[in-house]
């Protein structure tokens, strides 16, 4: 194993330990007003995922040297939100998938009206966690999540999603879908870690949000691809279900070659737009390559 592929693998753990301690936290301590959303939630939330968002929040407030207890509840925010979109997607109204992070999806284990409150309350309990940080540009972090998430990000991204099965969209109108459905949330990670250190003014802003659009793309793509190469065992969720489905994905567009290659050209796009970062954008460098070549 090479020294770089080392660190990565050090600071995946290390953030993924931290981000699951802070998660756990959220649902201890407390007398939950109704015990069964609450395990719902939990189902949703703990116990699985790659937590690539919240390492995405570390890493990029890191870069830029910003301090773990200022990124732990924007790191926690975005994880929220993604659980949620998860267990909304998994839906039968939605991807109708049994089977995901390993277990049975929430609507499984649970029942539809519970999963759906599930994710209801996941998502506001994002916004509450973020609100009750301690910062002097709050008011940006949380308009850069709620920005992400709802009608101009991920929201918007699986109606189109939605619309688009059976159909066959052109290569502008699927990025235009994965960039809001998946892009956005990624960017939003990059962003919430990036305006914790900086003003809005900082030009390495901009340069970090190429990154993070190049990033949330292709990891749209591989997720499409590893639907097509993968197994359920090692992916932790169906494999095979976007044909099933009729879905519109990149595969389905390019071809496995094209859509690799399309992924590949992002990853570059990706580290051409860290350049002014110099060294301290190594570590997210890194990050764009696992997010890229990574199994599940
Ligand atoms: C799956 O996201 C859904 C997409 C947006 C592609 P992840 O692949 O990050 O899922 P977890 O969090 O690791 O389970
Ligand atoms: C999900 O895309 C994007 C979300 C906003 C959750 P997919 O539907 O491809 O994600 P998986 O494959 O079910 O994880
Ligand atoms: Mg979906
Ligand atoms: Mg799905
Ligand atoms: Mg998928």
């Amino acid at each position: 194993m090479s020294a770089e592929s080392t660190s990565l693998e050090g600071r995946l753990a290390r953030d993924r330990e931290r981000i699951d301690a802070w998660l756990e936290r959220l649902f201890t301590q407390r007398q939950p007003a109704s015990p069964r959303l609450e395990a719902a939630m939990r189902h949703g939330v703990l116990g699985g995922g790659k937590r690539l968002r919240p390492v995405l929040v570390y890493a990029t407030g890191h870069a830029l040297g910003a301090d773990d207890t200022l990124l732990d509840a924007p790191a926690a925010a975005v994880e929220l939100i993604h659980a949620y979109s998860l267990v909304h997607d998994d839906l039968p109204a939605m991807d109708d998938d049994d089977l995901r992070r390993g277990q049975p999806t929430v609507h499984k284990a649970f029942d539809e009206a519970t999963a759906i409150l599930a994710g209801d309350a996941l998502q506001t309990l994002a916004f509450e966690v973020l609100a009750a940080l301690d910062h002097p540009r709050l008011a940006a972090l949380i308009r850069t999540l709620a920005a992400a998430s709802g009608r101009d990000g991920m929201a918007a991204g699986q109606a189109l999603d939605l619309d688009a099965v059976g159909g066959h969209p052109d290569a502008e109108s699927l990025a235009t879908m994965h960039h809001h459905k998946t892009g956005a949330l990624i960017r939003a990670a990059v962003g919430l870690g990036a305006r914790v250190a900086l003003p809005e003014d900082d030009a390495r802003l901009g340069a970090l949000d190429r990154y993070a659009q190049a990033i949330g793309l292709a990891f749209q793509i591989q997720d499409d691809i590893l639907d097509v190469t993968g197994d359920a065992a090692t992916l932790g969720k169906a494999s095979g279900a976007d044909a099933a489905r009729d879905k519109p994905t990149y595969p389905a567009l390019l071809g496995l070659d094209g859509a690799r290659a399309k992924a590949a050209a992002l990853l570059d796009d990706a580290l051409t737009a860290l350049e002014p970062l110099g060294e301290a954008g190594a570590p997210l460098a890194q990050l764009a390559r696992y997010m890229i070549e990574r199994d599940h």
